[in-house]
């Protein structure tokens, strides 16, 4: 008997991206501005700075961008070379509401994404659009001091009704909050206030602070699945997760169960996205540390009513974590507890390059919940060199991904997980979410800009363009 060797014809191959890591135009067409266009650029090892404003003698990365706002429709067509099915970013809330708490949306921002969304039909790309990546109006940060305020969640869903009715007939695949769960490292700044615009370390309790204001995420990403089910009922939302598995440092008992509690930090607000209630395991902790985390009478019932259709998830890297080991970790490239694992490499950002743990992931995520999965990021952030005659060999990135496309693979046809797609993240160069540098590059299609603002933005072909390209043609058989 033959053993099937290739992915389903309607298997959504793409490439990922978020609004404010391409688009730059950061004020123009009535936008106003986001949370991370007062982030400045770091590097690996130096921290963003989150500044008040605006101000003069900052370089803000993100305001130029990749320029997507202005070659759009060259990149698309750069997409459909490489036979992408699917097109995933994300609608920045501060072109359809500038400020957030308007009544009425911004015309020119919807008509944006309106062309946007019509060019890649028009090569048969399918768009998935995350309604928040990263992006919130910062004046709700400074009016209403982000998420821990309630009238965020009605400001959301607003929005979210806003572009789901306008793009209704054009888009199928949404999701709410890009990684969530970022926000359970409520020690490490950058995101908490990517995420709800709230840095948790300068809150009284820090711990407590962050699950109210995740609860009125979860609420808030309930309703807007449930408004979207009536919108349109073929609409497939989903949640949006970063999945770091992590191991157990070694066979020993004690590793094993504290790999296991460990984990539940990264499943947390996935599995109330999922499964439409807290685990219990939440609740037991809640007492112990004596929180109180408000929650009104019709809460549980939005939660039950507004569970997601699948699960998109990113899959960088595993951690690994040793009990005794608790208080260790950096809280950015690694999770409290975590140790280095001597079996797999390291990026140069310190990211552990592990395609198995992709097939882990896969299964973990599909055995827990039971619903289409969604791989909606993966990919490998590093530095390209352009030789003198204008080729980009990135072999080492072509390496990367052919070997986490394997394991997608076997989880695919060998453990029968449920997959929708694959999107790798920065299809085409973009600025990095935690460091702000351009050189940090994931791209089949490069971008002529480095980390200072200089650069011409002319789009280049990499050698993994032609990779990918083979690989969507052959339905993943040939890699
Ligand atoms: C995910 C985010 O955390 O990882 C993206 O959803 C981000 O926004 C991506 O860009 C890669 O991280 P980085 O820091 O290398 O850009």
């Amino acid at each position: 008997m033959r053993i099937e060797n290739k992915l389903p014809e309607d298997f959504l191959w793409g490439g990922a991206v978020a609004a404010h890591q391409v688009e730059g135009a950061w004020n123009e067409d009535g936008k106003g501005p986001s949370v991370v266009d007062v982030l400045t650029a770091g590097a690996h090892g130096v921290d963003r700075k989150i500044t008040e404003e605006v101000k003069d003698g900052f370089y803000y990365p993100n305001h130029v961008a990749s320029d997507f706002y202005h070659h759009y429709k060259e990149d698309i067509r750069l997409f459909a070379e490489m036979g992408f099915k699917c097109f995933r970013t994300s609608i920045a809330w501060t072109r359809i509401f500038p400020k957030g708490d308007e009544q009425e949306p911004n015309e020119a921002g919807l008509q944006f994404y309106d062309d946007l969304f019509d060019e890649l039909l028009k090569y048969g790309i399918q768009p998935v659009v995350t309604l928040s990546h990263f992006e919130m109006p910062f004046y709700l940060v400074k009016q209403y001091g982000g998420w821990k305020d309630r009238k965020l969640v009605d400001f959301f869903v607003r929005y979210s009704v806003t572009v789901m009715e306008r793009y209704k007939d054009k888009v199928k695949y949404w999701m709410t909050f890009n990684e969530i769960n970022n926000q359970k490292n409520y020690r490490y700044p950058l995101f908490g206030y990517s995420c709800s615009g709230v840095i948790f370390t300068e809150e009284e309790n820090p711990e407590e602070c962050m699950y109210q204001v995740v609860h009125h995420q979860l609420v808030a990403s309930a309703l807007a699945v449930k408004k979207g089910h009536e919108i349109n009922p073929d609409f497939q939302i989903g949640c949006m997760i970063a999945f770091v598995p992590l191991y157990p440092f070694s066979c020993r008992p004690e590793d094993m169960m504290y790999s296991v509690e460990a984990m539940h930090d990264r499943y947390l607000f996935g599995d109330v996205q999922a499964r439409g209630k807290y685990p219990s395991y939440i609740h037991k902790e809640w007492e112990r540390k004596g929180f109180h985390i408000h929650m009104e009478k019709e809460d549980e019932k939005i939660l039950r009513e507004g569970v997601v259709d699948y699960v998109g998830f990113s899959y960088y890297m595993t951690n690994v974590v040793e009990a005794g080991k608790e208080e260790e970790g950096n809280g950015l490239d690694g999770f409290l507890g975590s140790v280095g694992n001597p079996f797999v490499p390291k990026s140069d950002w310190g990211w552990q390059i592990d395609p198995v743990g992709l097939r882990y992931a896969l299964n973990l995520l599909y055995e827990r919940y039971q619903k289409p999965l969604f791989i909606v990021e993966n990919g490998f952030g590093a530095i390209d060199k352009v030789n003198g005659d204008g080729t980009i060999e990135d072999d080492y990135r072509i390496a990367y991904l052919k070997a986490h496309v394997e394991e997608m693979k076997k989880a695919v046809l060998l453990d029968g997980v449920d997959l929708i797609g694959y999107t790798p993240w920065g299809c085409i160069d973009c600025v990095s979410f935690t460091t702000g540098e351009m050189k940090k590059r994931y791209g089949f299609i490069y971008v002529d800009r480095d980390n200072e603002g200089n650069g011409t933005l002319e789009r280049r072909r990499k050698k993994s363009f032609f990779w990918y390209k083979k690989v969507i043609e052959s339905g993943g058989e040939i890699l």
